[in-house]
């Protein structure tokens, strides 16, 4: 890839001058895991920050996150300019979304949920005259075909076109960023674009199905005394990146002049079998790996971060170890809690498996009605 042309490329917004101005802010999606950390470091900077979500958060009061909570289904175009309106910077980073569990096997519904969502926060923060707008992309935007060798998966920014995403989450992303490229050429909108991967860190999801591989391996390093479940062989690889760097990097890409699509992940590539050892490792467990067939995605995928530092002199910088030991603890917490509250639970049974999340038909036109 010609960096330095990449770079050169890109280089051409408005740059936000002074980012201690206080400003009003939307975080689109702010009640999940990413944009409640953003929101809260927003407001914690003194923003005013309007959270737009179709369900509150689960851990958070809004007072604690958030200057302002309005429950809205985005992905009608009316309800996202009313959240839009007289807000300075939009964050979207809603969509419907889940770890390997569920992309994998419910791409009718993301498909539809997260383009609707993706084009009427965009049109709608454009008709409410909006400034500025991020939008969340994902490394699995990429083209399955460069993500074969577990052992060389760097992957640059290039990389993404031709399209050829595994699911179609990744479809979704790639369409979306597309979108947001015209917009900001078309109108008056600065956007700006990061490819996440692989975010992990304190209250994200960590049962139920939508999970990822971080939280769900932190939790069956809890909860298992005799064997550790693992979807493959447990030779793909990955980076993963902590929640605290995201934001991070989210909000300096922001303030940036950059309008390309950027790399947002760390570079400490790991394999499944290294990231069971690393998580049973807190605690002096070394169980033997049950390797069962489930969905593993692609073979390997590593975030080459040379646009960003070339961009904005900045990587992640927290390393896996230390973010994991962090979420882990976390989840600790939230299953002692469970124990504590139950009396009696038995952890083994309840959380040292992962599930495949069903993709379930909706009833009649129930999309278009939840749409409403
Ligand atoms: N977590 C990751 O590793 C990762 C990786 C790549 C990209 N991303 C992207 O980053 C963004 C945030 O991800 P996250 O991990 O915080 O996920 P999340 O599921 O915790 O957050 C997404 C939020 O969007 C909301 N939402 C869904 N449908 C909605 C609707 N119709 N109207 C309003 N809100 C709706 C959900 O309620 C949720 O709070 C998403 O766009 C995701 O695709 C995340």
């Amino acid at each position: 890839m010609n960096v330095d042309g990449y770079v050169a490329r890109g280089m051409v917004g408005r740059p936000v001058e002074d980012p201690s101005v206080p400003q009003r802010v939307l975080v689109a999606g702010g009640a999940g895991f990413i944009g409640s950390h953003l929101a809260q470091r927003l407001l914690g900077e003194g923003h005013f920050v309007r959270v737009a979500d179709v369900v509150p958060n689960e851990y958070f009061a809004p007072e604690e996150y958030c200057s302002e909570f309005v429950e809205a289904d985005l992905r009608k175009v009316e309800a996202c300019r009313k959240v839009c309106e007289g807000m300075d910077w939009i964050f979207c980073l809603a969509a419907d979304m889940g770890g390997m569990g569920f992309i994998h096997s419910n791409n009718s519904v993301i498909l539809y949920n997260s383009t609707m969502i993706t084009l009427s926060m965009i049109e709608g923060a454009r008709q409410a005259g909006a400034k500025r707008f991020f939008f969340a992309s994902s490394a699995c935007v990429y083209n399955e075909a460069n993500q074969e060798d577990p052992n060389s998966a760097d992957l640059t920014e290039n990389l993404a076109w031709p399209a050829k995403p595994q699911d179609g989450y990744g479809l979704e992303k790639l369409y979306g960023e597309e979108v947001c490229l015209s917009y900001g050429r078309d109108f008056n909108m600065e956007t700006r674009i990061a490819r996440f991967h692989n975010i992990y860190g304190e209250r994200g999801t960590w049962k139920g199905g939508r999970e990822k591989v971080p939280a769900a391996f932190c939790r069956k390093a809890i909860a298992s005394t005799s064997t550790f479940e693992m979807w493959g062989d447990g030779l793909q690889s990955r980076s993963f990146c902590h929640v605290d760097d995201c934001v991070e990097g989210i909000l300096r890409l922001f303030y940036s002049p950059f309008v390309l699509p950027i790399n947002l992940g760390s570079s400490e590539m790991v394999n499944m079998r290294q990231l069971a050892q690393l998580v049973m490792s807190f605690e002096g467990k070394d169980l033997e790996l049950d390797h069962i067939p489930g969905p593993e995605g692609v073979r390997g995928r590593n975030s080459d971060n040379t646009v960003i530092k070339a961009v904005l002199g900045w990587e992640p910088q927290i390393s896996l170890a230390d973010g994991m030991r962090r979420a882990y603890n976390w989840i600790k917490a939230q299953i002692d809690a469970e124990i504590e509250a139950s009396g009696e639970l038995d952890i083994e049974t309840l959380y040292a498996t992962s599930r495949v999340v069903a993709q379930q038909e909706p009833e009649g036109d129930e999309f278009a009605a939840r749409a409403e």
